[in-house]
């Protein structure tokens, strides 16, 4: 099947870089979010990024403003009604999906495809409550996603071998390399990082090593853009501990069960980047 309009509902941090991606690769794409001012926000950091790579030499104006012609934002639910495809990215919460996939299901017609970013809850749970559930599939981008190449294709057992193969090709299509998982909880990248993350933290904790010691260790020592717990503050200190309790309560296993240090920075309001103080302060 040939994917020419894209919806991506949730214009937050991973649905702005979704769309802009989609965007950038020649698809038409609608961005939908609940409310004018999250809508604003999204879009001008996509007008932003845009604009610093025309000013790099990276993007000519030609092409930035053939983007933001294929971009469009909505507060309007209609407007996702003829797509070929839908990217949801809005808040990590199944009840929320579930709602939303229930409404889009009546709204979209037969052969539009719906994949969700989501990166630690069951696809499947939110196939079930549409009548496509073979059109129907986990679609994970990283952040920065205009930066990160990967996309991780995660099938239901619902999910059809068309659906599968339609995604690998919208994936290129978008210049990422797709990895596949079957439909468990961390999928492959997130039941490996998730961990290793937490065992940053319970290093920390237990006095082995300053923050600064363990981030150089990783970064010098095993070739890593960042350290674990300067990723953990860009990734946010509450997503960490909302990931890490999910799979948790799936694997039952001590090394997914977040350190009480995460969960006391959350309770104070320590989120990492987005809060200007985490593992590390953030000036601006
Ligand atoms: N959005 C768009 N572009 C960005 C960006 C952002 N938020 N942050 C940085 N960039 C771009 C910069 O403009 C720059 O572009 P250039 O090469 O054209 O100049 C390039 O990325 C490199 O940026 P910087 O020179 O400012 O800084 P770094 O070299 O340190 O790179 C980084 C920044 C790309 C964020 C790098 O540190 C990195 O790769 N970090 C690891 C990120 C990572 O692991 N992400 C995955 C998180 S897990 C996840 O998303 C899954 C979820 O389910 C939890």
């Amino acid at each position: 099947m040939q994917i020419k309009k894209v919806g991506v509902l949730g214009c937050g941090l991973m649905g702005a870089g979704i769309a802009q991606v989609c965007a950038q690769a020649g698809f038409t794409t609608v961005v939908r979010e609940v409310e004018q001012t999250f809508l604003d926000k999204g879009m001008q950091r996509i007008q932003g990024l845009l604009a610093k790579d025309v000013s790099k030499g990276k993007l000519s104006a030609d092409q930035q403003e053939a983007t933001l012609s294929r971009l469009r934002g909505t507060i309007s639910f209609e407007d996702l009604a003829d797509c070929d495809l839908i990217i949801e990215a809005i808040v990590e919460n199944i009840e929320a999906k579930r709602e939303v996939f229930t409404a889009l299901d009546a709204l979209c017609p037969a052969h539009t495809i719906f994949v969700s970013n989501t990166s630690s809850l069951t696809i499947v749970e939110m196939a079930a409550v549409t009548k496509r559930a073979d059109r129907f599939a986990g679609l994970h981008f990283f952040n920065p996603v205009p930066v990160m190449k990967l996309v991780e294709i995660v099938s239901a057992i619902t999910t059809s071998p068309e659906t599968v193969q339609t995604l690998r090709e919208f994936s290129q299509a978008l210049g990422k390399t797709s990895i596949e998982a079957r439909d468990t909880t961390g999928f492959i990248v997130n039941r490996l990082l998730v961990p290793y993350l937490l065992d940053a933290v319970r290093v920390l904790e237990s006095g082995v090593a300053t923050k600064e010691d363990i981030d150089e260790g990783m970064k010098l020592g095993c070739g890593h853009p960042m350290g674990p717990l300067a990723l953990l503050d860009f990734v946010g200190v509450d997503t960490t501990y909302y990931i890490a309790n999910i799979m948790f309560e799936e694997f039952r296993e001590p090394r997914f069960a977040p350190p009480s240090l995460l969960r006391r920075m959350m309770l104070a309001g320590h989120l990492g980047r987005k809060s200007g103080q985490g593992f590390y302060t953030y000036g601006g």
